[in-house]
């Protein structure tokens, strides 16, 4: 048990070459940084947590909105403060950031390397390059590259919870976004590889798997070439429901216009896939969800929650919205608000329109909402989904929910906490438990954060 534990997560070795890895961006990108790992830990290196003991230092970015580039720009200004006191060091830009300006990047002062998502094997000639003759750089963008192969090397936590990435890409287009530019086109992984990493994750203690792709519902494997087998999103959630009824399986990212009710009949009949369903609504006007080329209408959007909440009740339903896009009016703000009163979402990721570089967006309609307008539809919208969560975590009051432990709680030692099946975070006093237990409690009390249970 102890070696195959050893294989899933990082090495500590400071007689190997150190590298020190900061990622930002969304779990893909979290899952791959393990990837990149993995790669790295073959070629020698051995994973630092702090930057002064690195010879390699690589930032894994995320281009999603304007702000985020912003943060990753200012990062590449501390590391010029680390060469300085270390000429040696190598500094690496990876991720949606580095593909999306390519050599614009490179030509940063403290940049010496820049990888694209699908160039990550590339990775330990590229760092010999630039020792021989300077800067390098590789963006190039595959039709077949999905990491199959490769055991991620898991730098979370507590190895309780792992990712599993089952796709790569995005076909869709939504007009604001800038990921199919950045990941390029969607392709899926041999569901062979992602059991295979699943049931080795599940043999090594870990007991929650978030199965990750772009648009999970568009998961379609067509098997091996000459043959009629083919696997869809549900048989696949299916297979990995399968592995243990004590793993836990969860999902992300849904597409309204997707998703079916084979998965969520899927969901209903094994009790740990999570009831938790990430849906991204993005506007509730159906004026911006045709502009932002969503492809489904506000009320095929209200279709799907009505089935979520017939074929599994008790699910969690969270969104992502965006306030402010391109000729959005005072009504279709109204629209998006009375949207989330009717769903009444458990949780919600709210943003202000950024506009992207190249995508249709930029390309055909004005960013035209003021940014002061833009800020207070956002603020609207959050203060609403604060009332939503509060009332959502009162609901809760008196339950007994099962919970999977993830660790002392990060406010005080002597509280843990974990989640539900729905994905609230749960904060209870218990001794003599461990991350990865399951433990039964009752919602005594909570904020529109959290869950605040005694054991039951
Ligand atoms: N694939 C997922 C989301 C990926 S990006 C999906 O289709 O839902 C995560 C979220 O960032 C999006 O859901 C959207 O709400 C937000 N986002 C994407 N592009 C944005 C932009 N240009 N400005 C503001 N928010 C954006
Ligand atoms: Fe972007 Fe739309 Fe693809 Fe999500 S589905 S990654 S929002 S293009
Ligand atoms: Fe960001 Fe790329 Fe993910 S742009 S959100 S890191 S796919």
């Amino acid at each position: 048990m102890q070696n195959e534990y050893q294989s899933v997560r990082a090495i500590f070795d400071p007689e190997r070459l150190q590298v020190y890895i900061e990622t930002y961006g969304c779990q893909m990108n979290v899952n791959d940084s393990e990837v990149v790992l993995s790669i790295l830990q073959k070629a020698g290196y051995a994973l630092c947590d702090k930057i002064e003991d690195a010879s390699l230092v690589l930032i894994n970015t995320c281009a999603i909105r304007d702000n985020a580039e912003q943060r990753i720009l200012g990062r590449l200004e501390v590391f010029r403060l680390e060469k300085k006191k270390n000429p040696g060091l190598v500094v690496g830009v990876l991720g949606c950031m580095a593909e999306r300006l390519k050599e614009q990047l490179l030509a940063h002062p403290v940049v010496d390397l820049v990888a694209g998502p699908d160039a990550y094997r590339d990775l330990p000639r590229l760092i010999a390059a630039v020792t021989a003759d300077g800067k390098q750089i590789n963006t190039i963008l595959s039709h077949e590259e999905t990491y199959a192969d490769i055991s991620p090397v898991r730098m979370d936590r507590n190895a309780v919870s792992a990712y599993i990435s089952i796709m790569r890409g995005c076909n869709n287009v939504c007009s604001y976004c800038v990921v199919p530019y950045t990941r390029g086109a969607e392709r899926s992984r041999d569901p062979q590889t992602i059991l295979h990493e699943a049931r080795e994750l599940f043999a090594n203690g870990y007991k929650e798997i978030s199965l990750l792709g772009q648009n999970v519902d568009s998961y379609n494997w067509k098997g091996v070439p000459g043959s009629e087998q083919t696997m869809d999103f549900a048989d696949l959630l299916e297979q990995v429901a399968l592995i243990d009824p004590s793993l836990r399986v969860r999902f992300s990212t849904s597409h309204p216009k997707d998703m079916s009710d084979k998965v969520l009949y899927t969901m209903a009949k094994y009790p740990n896939i999570c009831r938790h369903i990430h849906l991204p609504v993005q506007s509730g006007s159906n004026a911006m969800l045709e502009k932002m080329n969503r492809k489904h209408t506000r009320e095929w959007y209200l279709e799907r929650i009505e089935s979520i909440r017939r074929i599994i009740p008790g699910c969690s339903i969270t969104t992502d919205v965006i306030a402010g896009f391109c000729g959005e009016t005072e009504a279709d703000h109204q629209d998006t608000l009375d949207l989330f009163r009717k769903v009444g979402f458990d949780a919600a990721f709210m943003f202000q329109y950024s506009e992207r570089p190249g995508t249709k967006a930029a390309r055909h309609f004005a960013d035209d909402v003021p940014p002061e307008v833009k800020t207070t539809r956002l603020n609207e919208i959050i203060a609403l989904q604060n009332s939503l969560s509060l009332e959502s975590n009162r609901r809760d009051i008196g339950k007994v929910f099962e919970v999977l432990i993830e660790g002392p709680s990060k406010r005080s030692d002597k509280d843990m906490v974990g989640r539900t099946s729905q994905n609230k975070a749960c904060v209870f006093k218990a001794s003599g438990y461990k991350a990865g237990d399951y433990v039964n409690v009752k919602v005594v009390d909570c904020t529109s954060a959290t869950l605040l249970c005694e054991l039951a």
